[in-house]
């Protein structure tokens, strides 16, 4: 039977961009001869307009079914105000984790055309390459008790906890380590274990498996506030770095402007047998939404991780890459990454040129 994938566009600029990623996995399916197959559905504000909850059943079971999920992006003002537990991002962290997709890689490559777009100087970003290796499936995202609660005062309280089990702190770490093995064999472990006893944990969690099962990996530990300040004064610093599922979500964001924009960067969220949702960092840019401005390459970088780690299709993968730098030599650019010389285009005209570029 082909592998079918299912793909959940989302709401603001989720619908454009995956406009573009669907060209381009369209083209990569014929030249390459990979017979997937694909299909639609709602997620977000989408599927409450349409069902009046961010995640129904019906996309659910289709993205269990799926061997691979891409998603664009979720939420937007117009859902802001509605009960939080209906919210679209509600939607989204409750597919990451009823698919128990606890591994999220998010590399932050620079693209050497794209040194002028960083908001480094070029010589700290030249031949930056990254990889953030954060939780999502534990933390504070999802620890009990939270809410927000009135006090006998009168005033209201709000609150989360923030919790992780040794087990969940292991098997992220082994994702971590194996991914440096396959790269530059180092790891830095981002925590607050100066405050935090969860934190507290995860280091100690995280350096006893290091010694125990991976000696070859040269383990450093960071913590976050400083991990922030050395991604912008000296990124190259670091290879792979293992967080929590929060400080990993502020410090993707970080991370993607020394890439040159937030448009730049991919990311896939795996389980434990390597299926996996891909999906670019960014959100649904309701600034830019319906007006062909968004960068679509995030997504389109998404394609060629969902190639790489769900279907070992290694070679199609890189053809991908390889076009997106081809655009990018060509001077071609979205807003977000224009620099001086260059040429400006939209979301649709970007897709179209990758589309090219991979004939
Ligand atoms: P955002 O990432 O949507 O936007 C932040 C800034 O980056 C905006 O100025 C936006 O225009 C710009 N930007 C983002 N993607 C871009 C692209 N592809 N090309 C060019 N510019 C781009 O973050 P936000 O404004 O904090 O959140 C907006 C909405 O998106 C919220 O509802 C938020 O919850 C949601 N969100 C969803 C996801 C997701 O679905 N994975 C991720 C982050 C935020
Ligand atoms: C991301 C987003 C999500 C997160 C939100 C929309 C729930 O910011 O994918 O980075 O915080 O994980
Ligand atoms: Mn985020």
């Amino acid at each position: 039977m082909s592998q079918h994938i299912l793909i959940l566009a989302g709401d603001g600029i989720g619908p454009e961009i995956m406009a573009a990623a669907e060209l381009v996995l369209a083209r990569v399916n014929e030249k390459f001869a990979l017979g997937y197959t694909w299909s639609h559905g709602l997620l977000g504000g989408a599927a409450i307009d349409a069902h009046g909850v961010p995640l129904p059943d019906v996309t659910l079971d289709a993205a269990k079914k799926a061997d691979a999920v891409l998603l664009g992006a979720v939420g937007g003002p117009k859902w802001d105000t509605i009960e939080r537990s209906i919210r679209p991002e509600r939607g989204l962290l409750k597919i990451r984790s009823e698919l128990n997709l606890f591994a999220n890689l998010r590399p932050a490559i620079l693209y050497p055309q794209l040194a002028d777009a960083s908001s480094l100087k070029p010589e700290i970003v030249a031949g930056l390459d990254i990889l953030i290796v954060r939780e999502l499936t534990g933390g504070i995202y999802f620890g009990q008790p939270r809410g927000i609660r009135t006090l006998e005062n009168g005033e209201k309280q709000g609150f989360n906890t923030d919790v992780y089990a040794e087990s969940e702190i292991k098997r992220i770490a082994k994702v971590a380590f194996n991914m440096a093995k396959l790269r530059g064999g180092k790891v830095c472990s981002i925590d607050k274990a100066n405050v935090l006893e969860v934190t507290e944990l995860w280091k100690q969690t995280v350096t006893d498996l290091a010694a125990a099962e991976y000696p070859e990996i040269q383990l450093s530990h960071m913590y976050v506030d400083n991990a922030a300040m050395q991604l912008v004064k000296n990124p190259k610093q670091f290879d792979v770095l293992v967080t929590g599922n929060l400080f990993g979500d502020i410090l993707s964001d970080e991370a993607a402007m020394l890439t040159g924009s937030i448009g730049m960067l991919p990311s896939a969220s795996l389980d434990e047998q390597g299926k996996g949702m891909y999906e670019p960092c960014h959100g649904s840019a309701p600034d830019i939404a319906g007006q062909n401005l968004a960068n679509p390459l995030a997504t389109i970088l998404s394609v060629a991780m969902m190639l790489r780690y769900t279907f070992k299709q290694e070679v199609a993968a890189k053809a991908i890459e390889t076009a997106v730098g081809a655009v990018l030599d060509q001077g071609l650019r979205t807003g977000d990454i224009m620099s001086a010389g260059m040429t400006k285009i939209g979301t649709q005209e970007m897709g179209e040129a990758v589309l090219k570029a991979l004939a």
